[in-house]
């Protein structure tokens, strides 16, 4: 595998400290492992002798999945640990529970968390490299790389795109993730949401590059006209019991920012369709859409795959202890 540049970094904790070069590294690299899933072998020994651990401390299918295939597909030996099987049910702190996991030797470990920060925290006091498969409210890295080479593949830039990103955008970690990496990227990004969904300052977290991309709208129709890309953030209703509610209800929310046929129509003819997944029917994404031509759903789900390889292959290729700080 050439890559003549050495990626600058021992960890992927969020997109906030990658520069357009990183990104781009390694959406190239995503793309030369992107047609092994079309082989009917699957498997290059690159990785052969790693191990990553999978710690999950939330619920996944796609993303813990793909963290799995992608180590499997690079020979890494690939092990995952979910918090309801774990000693994190038995009241271990998290740093007690990865301190024990780094003794046996992990050359990655991957985090998904419920805590803002909790990645950062294991990369301060972990040798291994860590990988942020989604923290709290705060980043999805990996989300929004796939993201990107999802578009790029469809679109074939990223560039100069509209993109239109739409739903719960205060719950999100995807939005935060994908605002910086496409704003790097030299997209346009409108936010759209009620009001009582939109954070304070969320077009501000990527620093004056992503404040100059971003606009945020409050209506659907000025949101959608023009966008090339339309991607639907999820009604994150785990995240919400305990609040005040956001909105009147679920099919008022869904008859003013949900995308259907009709609403669709905005966007321009060929604009794209994207949901990370898990998709509420009918609530933010309209079956027919979600299942319909422009929809490019599964793709971001292949992408998963390929882009997680090229960040374990960046990351996991020196051996734990030998790599350079970042
Ligand atoms: C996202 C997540 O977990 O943040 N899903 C994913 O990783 N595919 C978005 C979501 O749960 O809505």
């Amino acid at each position: 595998m050439s890559d003549a540049r050495v990626f600058p970094h021992r960890h992927l904790l969020g997109i906030d400290h990658l520069d357009a070069a990183d990104i781009v590294q390694i959406l190239d690299l995503a793309n030369t492992f992107f047609e092994l899933g079309a082989r009917p072998i699957k498997k290059v020994p690159t990785l052969r002798g790693r191990t990553v651990i999978n710690l999950f401390f939330e619920n996944s299918t796609r993303t813990r999945t793909s963290f799995e295939i992608a180590a499997k597909r690079m020979s890494a030996d690939a092990v995952n640990i979910s918090s309801s099987g774990s000693s994190a049910a038995k009241g271990e702190t998290l740093l007690d529970t990865a301190k024990n996991l780094e003794a046996m030797r992990p050359d990655v470990v991957v985090l998904r968390h419920m805590f803002g920060g909790a990645p950062h925290l294991l990369a301060k006091h972990l040798d291994c490299a860590i990988i942020n498969a989604g923290d709290g409210q705060h980043e999805h890295p990996t989300q929004a790389l796939l993201d990107a080479a999802t578009i790029r593949r469809a679109k074939g830039r990223v560039e100069g795109l509209e993109v239109a990103i739409v739903g719960d955008l205060a719950h999100s970690r995807v939005v935060r993730s994908n605002i910086q990496c496409l704003a790097r990227l030299g997209a346009k990004i409108r936010l759209c949401a009620p009001w009582t969904l939109v954070p304070r300052g969320l077009d501000e977290i990527g620093g004056e590059i992503t404040r100059r991309a971003t606009r945020i709208v409050t209506r659907l129709d000025e949101a959608l006209e023009g966008a090339d890309v339309v991607m639907m953030l999820r009604v994150q209703n785990e995240r919400m019991s305990g609040e005040q509610p956001r909105f009147p209800n679920t099919r008022e929310f869904s008859r003013t920012y949900g995308l259907s046929a009709r609403t669709l129509a905005w966007a321009k003819p060929d604009a794209i369709v994207m949901h990370p997944g898990p998709v509420n029917r009918g609530v933010e994404l309209a079956p027919d859409v979600a299942d319909g031509p422009r929809s490019v759903v599964l793709d971001q789900v292949e992408w998963g795959v390929a882009v997680r390889m090229a960040v374990l292959y960046l990351l996991g290729r020196v051996p734990a202890g030998e790599a350079e700080a970042a």
